[in-house]
Formats: structure tokens, sequence, C-alpha cells
């Protein structure tokens, strides 16, 4: 195979190198093509462009393959913690034992947050959302915890602060929100555990750890850990290329994943699937409205950038639905909407031609929902459970020598020039 391609253009032409990935993906370097031949490209939505080199997830859209630094979901989903996938993420391997017990350590006795952050929650109005709570929050953390020495002291410690405080802080809004008295997280429970405990532990009535609800959201959070260059991952590395702090642009990234076509969509899925319930369960009319050109509404958990064939979380996120409502004796009536949906759906020859399948959101609003999640604090689940990815992608980032502020060209399409018009002669 040639390392190069050829780019020809009335009667001249440039080489533009190859790069090959690990598992054979090809990508045309265009580094130098405006300096070459004074072309840029364009695509809009970056459906075809490469904004990195990166050797912390490979997915396959058409194999529906999606393994962390090299190891399938599914072994992670069925055999780690969350705490060693996210250690495995950001650092490349999995811990050892002694590794694994310190990054504990660590995340231990970073998991309280200042006294003062109490007030910034109590100032929010009740019926905020909470992905904007804790996008500003993580971003005032800044204020909280200035720069500290070293430079590779600052980068560990500021990553396993958001790791361990980020749950506290999310448990944190949800408590404040309601008026009630917020629980601290406690060193003898595992980081699952802790969240929960936090969440919905009270005085009068302590929280009782289930076991079927603790490995729901273990595998919950694996599955959402890391997606290569998602829009909120690029939110990250696009703003940490300005060289702001980690927390700015941990904070970029949840901003990012609010928005309904993306983490958002947990939320709109389970909010769809209840109007689909309040209409007589009509899935056939909600199909004929995603057809519809006229029509706004999309199936929401439906359609990927990537998965052209299926989402291989979906499938493990829909086997460990079956498994939780079961094991919690929950017959959820929107499960029965989702999995009459679905299958109008694979059948519709819209979704089959424009290769729409269900993703990862299409059943973890359910699971949320089984555990005693809010739906307002789905996404907030997303983006802890997302947390270790960016953290992962902005350090990759950050260790590149290559790497340079984000600053992408345009084609401009506005006016020609012409002068101004002071406003004595403008009608
Ligand atoms: C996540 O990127 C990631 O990896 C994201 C994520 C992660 O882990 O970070 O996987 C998490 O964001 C999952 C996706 C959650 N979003 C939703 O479920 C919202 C519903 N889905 C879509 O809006 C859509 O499918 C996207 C946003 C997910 C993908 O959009 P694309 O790739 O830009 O595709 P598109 O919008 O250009 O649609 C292509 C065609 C269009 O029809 P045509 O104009 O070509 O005829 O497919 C149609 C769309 O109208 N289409 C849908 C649809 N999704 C796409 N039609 C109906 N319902 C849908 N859900």
């Amino acid at each position: 195979m040639e390392n190069f391609v050829t780019l020809t253009y009335n009667g001249s032409e440039i080489k533009l190198p190859v790069v090959i990935g690990t598992e054979g993906e090809k990508a045309i370097d265009i580094s130098n093509l405006r300096e070459k031949s004074g072309f840029i490209t364009l695509d809009t939505g970056y459906a075809n462009t490469g904004s990195c080199m990166s050797a912390i997830t490979y997915m396959d859209g058409e194999k529906g393959i999606l393994r962390y630094r090299g190891i399938p979901v599914e072994q992670l989903a069925e055999q780690a913690t969350f705490k060693e996938t996210a250690y495995l993420l950001i650092n490349g391997t999995l811990p050892n034992r002694e590794q694994l017990t310190n990054f504990s350590v660590m995340l231990n006795d970073n998991s309280l947050v200042h006294e003062d952050l109490k007030t910034f929650y109590q100032n929010f109005p009740r019926a905020s959302h909470p992905m904007g709570i804790l996008s500003s929050m993580v971003n005032a953390l800044k204020s909280f915890y200035p720069t500290l020495g070293t430079r590779e002291e600052e980068i560990t410690l500021t990553m396993t602060r958001l790791l361990a405080k980020v749950r506290t802080m999310a448990a944190m809004s949800y408590k404040i929100s309601r008026g009630h008295k917020v629980v601290y997280p406690r060193p003898d429970l595992t980081y699952c555990e802790n969240f929960l405990n936090m969440m919905f532990h009270t005085p009068v009535k302590p929280y009782e750890l289930n076991r079927a609800a603790v490995n729901a959201l273990r595998v919950f959070w694996i599955l959402h850990a890391d997606h290569e260059q998602n829009c909120s991952t690029s939110a990250v590395r696009v703003v940490g290329s300005a060289r702001v702090n980690l927390y700015a642009a941990i904070s970029s990234g949840i901003a990012a994943l609010w928005g309904p076509l993306h983490g958002g969509a947990n939320q709109a899925v389970i909010e769809m699937l209840t109007a689909i319930q309040e209409d007589g369960g009509n899935c056939k009319k909600a199909i004929a409205r995603a057809r519809d050109k006229n029509d706004p509404f999309r199936l929401m958990g439906f359609g990927h950038r990537v998965y052209k064939t299926y989402d291989p979380r979906a499938i493990i996120m829909k086997k460990m639905c079956d498994e939780l409502l079961a094991s919690l004796k929950i017959n959820d009536p929107l499960l029965d909407i989702a999995t009459e949906l679905k299958e109008f759906a694979l059948k519709d020859q819209y979704f089959i031609d424009h290769n729409l399948y269900p993703n990862i959101d299409f059943y973890s609003g359910i699971v949320l929902r089984a555990i005693g999640i809010p739906t307002k604090m789905f996404t907030v689940m997303f983006a802890i459970g997302r947390l270790p990815g960016w953290i992962a992608q902005w350090k990759e980032s950050m260790d590149d020598p290559k790497w340079k502020i984000c600053r992408p060209r345009q084609i401009y399409t506005g006016e020609k020039e012409y002068n101004f018009v002071p406003i004595h002669a403008r009608e």
C-alpha cells in the first residue's frame, strides 16, 4: 500500500502522507495542505475529520467494537471496578494491587469538598438543572484549589480531586435542591456505594446498599467512561488546547454533554417514552413522526455518528437493565414501551436505510430510574462516568509535544468589501 495520496487540480498535483492506525484505519495527513495547495478542507460536523492521534479508546462503528486501552468494554463491564477502569484510561494500564490501594486512598482523602461550596449550591434557584450547577461548580474548584508546586504534582492531584469530588458535588446538589441534609462520603464504602449512600441516606432512614443497584451503577459508569472524540471530549480537548486549567476544560465538557443530542439524550429518552405512554403507548405514531422530515421529532436514544450497526454498550445496558429490574422486582412500563418501539424501528425501512439503532442512552434511563436517580440527574450520571475519559484525553493532548491550540479555518460566504455609511446617510 502506498504511504501517500496524490491530489490533482487544474493540472497541478501534490502528494499528501497517509497515516495508518493500529487497527488499519487510514487518514490523509493534511497538515501541510494549505501551504502546498492553497486549499483547506470543509467537513461540517467533522464526520470525516480526525482531530488527533489517540491511544486511549478504539471504536469500530461497523463491527460494534469498543475497547479502552485495548481491553473490550464487555470484559471491563463483567470484571472490573469503575476505579480500575478510570485508572486504566488515565494511566494506560490496569493498576497492580499497590497502585490500586494508593489510588483508593487518594480518592478517599480528596472526596470532601470545601464547606464554602455549600453556599454556592444554596444560592442556585431550586429548579436549576444539575448539569448547569455541576459545570459551574467544577469551574469554581479552581478558586478553591489554586496551583500547587510542580506541574506533575498539580496534574496528578487535580485529576484525583476531580474524580473524588465529582460524586460528592453531584449528590450535594441533589440533597440541597431538596432541602435535605448533605451526606458526607465514607471511607468504608466503594466509589459506587459512596455515591448511592450520599444520594439516598437520611438521618431518619439509613440507606440500605442494594448489591444489584451498586453493580448496575458500576456497569453504567464503566460503559460511559470514554468514547474517543465525541462532542464533549472534543470540547475538553479544544478548550484544553488554550492551556487553561483542567477544571475549566472539564467544565466545558460538562456543558457540551448537557445537549439533548449528546449526553442529554438519556433524560430525553425517558421524557419521550413517558409522552408515548401518556399518548396511549402509540409507538407507531412516534416512528411515523421520526420519519417525517417536517417534524423536528427524533427518536431519542436512536442513531449514532459512529455506530452504524449497533452500539455495543446498548446491548450490555439492556442485559443489565433486565437483570436489575428482575432483581428489584420492578415492572417498569417504560421498558415495555422501549422494547416495542425498538421492535418497530428495527423493522422500519427508514431506520434501516439510515442505520439507526439503539444507542447507550436508549436503556440507560430505565436503569437509572430503577436505582432511584431522578430524571434531571441522568446526564450528571453520564458526566461522572465520562470524567475519567475526559481527563485521560486532556492528559494525552497535554503530553503530546506536537499539540497546538485548536483553531480551525473557514470558508467565508459573506458580503464583498464595501464602505461604511454614516447614520445620517442611512435610511
Ligand atoms: C451520545 O459521539 C458519541 O460517541 C456520543 C456518545 C458518547 O458516548 O459520547 O455515544 C453519546 O451522544 C449518543 C447519542 C445520543 N443522542 C440521541 O440519541 C439523540 C437522537 N440521535 C440523533 O439526533 C443522531 O442520531 C445523533 C446526533 C446521535 C447522530 O447524528 P448524526 O450522525 O449527525 O446524523 P444526522 O443528524 O446527520 O442524521 C443522519 C440522518 C438524518 O436524516 P437525513 O436528513 O439524512 O434524511 O439520520 C436521521 C437524520 O434526520 N436521524 C434520525 C435520528 N438520528 C438521525 N431520524 C430520526 N431519529 C433519530 N434519532
